[in-house]
């Protein structure tokens, strides 16, 4: 096994920090790692905002009440940012027409890999950190904290810092459902009971819902409105 495969198997998210601070080399470093993921045709279409001051941790806290957010050294907020392609696109068109799902996989894509690669390398250098995808739960409030332009919106955050709590790896599925030989093999309901076994077992005391009852919270009801009311006023659809 490479030291890279040992590291993303290692994975497990962090949401309790130490309260010491992430040097700006080691926060370049992840940032840099982040960028060089693959995006579509390079456009590299998401941005980071970088988190550092209590206040701001603070005022995101009051908005989407996780602990991560107020103990990280850094929050990290991924933009889905099709703003600068409409300034490349003006350049030759008078017209842009970014609204629609392509638009938002994309960007959303592009984001989730350069997220990937940031926590991943933030790993790599003895730190731990968690994705925030609650905040576009308050997508419309994140966006107007963070001075959001048209063409943009939140995708997620990530609280970095340095781990203050102990826990196992968390199980996954089996790999032969989710990965197929040469085709689609749709899964009985008695793969998503085993599995709700292996998640009781390792939460133990923790468990409040099992991870059935969460996709039937996440699921069985209409979604959120805030993230396409934001998205309609960004312009994306
Ligand atoms: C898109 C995305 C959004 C997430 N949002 C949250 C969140 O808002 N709060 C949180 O505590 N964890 C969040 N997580 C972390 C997941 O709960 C976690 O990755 C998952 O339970 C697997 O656990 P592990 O990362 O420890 O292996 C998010 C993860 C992803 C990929």
């Amino acid at each position: 096994m490479t030291e890279t495969i040992k590291l993303m198997k290692a994975h497990k998210s962090v949401r309790r920090f130490k309260e010491q601070v992430i040097p700006q080399e080691d926060l370049t470093e992840i940032l840099t790692a982040a960028q060089m993921a693959s995006s579509w045709k390079n456009f590299q279409s998401y941005s980071v905002i970088v988190v550092r001051s209590q206040e701001k941790k603070d005022a995101l806290y009051e908005l989407v009440p996780q602990e991560a957010i107020r103990q990280s050294a850094v929050f990290l907020l991924f933009v889905g940012d099709l703003n600068r392609a409409e300034k490349g696109a003006q350049l030759h068109t008078d017209t842009f027409q970014p609204q629609g799902v392509e638009g938002l996989l994309i960007s959303s894509v592009d984001a989730a890999l350069a997220g990937q690669n940031a926590l991943l390398a933030a790993e790599s250098l003895g730190y731990g950190g968690v994705i925030i995808g609650l905040v576009r739960y308050k997508s419309e409030e994140v966006s107007e904290l963070f001075n959001l332009p048209d063409y943009t919106y939140p995708v997620f955050g990530m609280a970095l810092g340095l781990p203050n709590e102990e826990h196992e790896v968390k199980p996954r599925l089996p790999l032969n459902q989710v990965v197929f030989e040469e085709e689609y093999q749709e899964q009985t309901v008695d793969v998503i009971e085993a599995y709700d076994r292996v998640q009781a077992d390792y939460a133990g005391a923790r468990a409040t819902t099992s991870w059935s009852q969460r996709l039937a919270e996440q699921f069985g009801q209409a979604e959120p409105s805030s993230t396409r009311k934001n998205l309609e006023q960004k312009k994306l659809l």
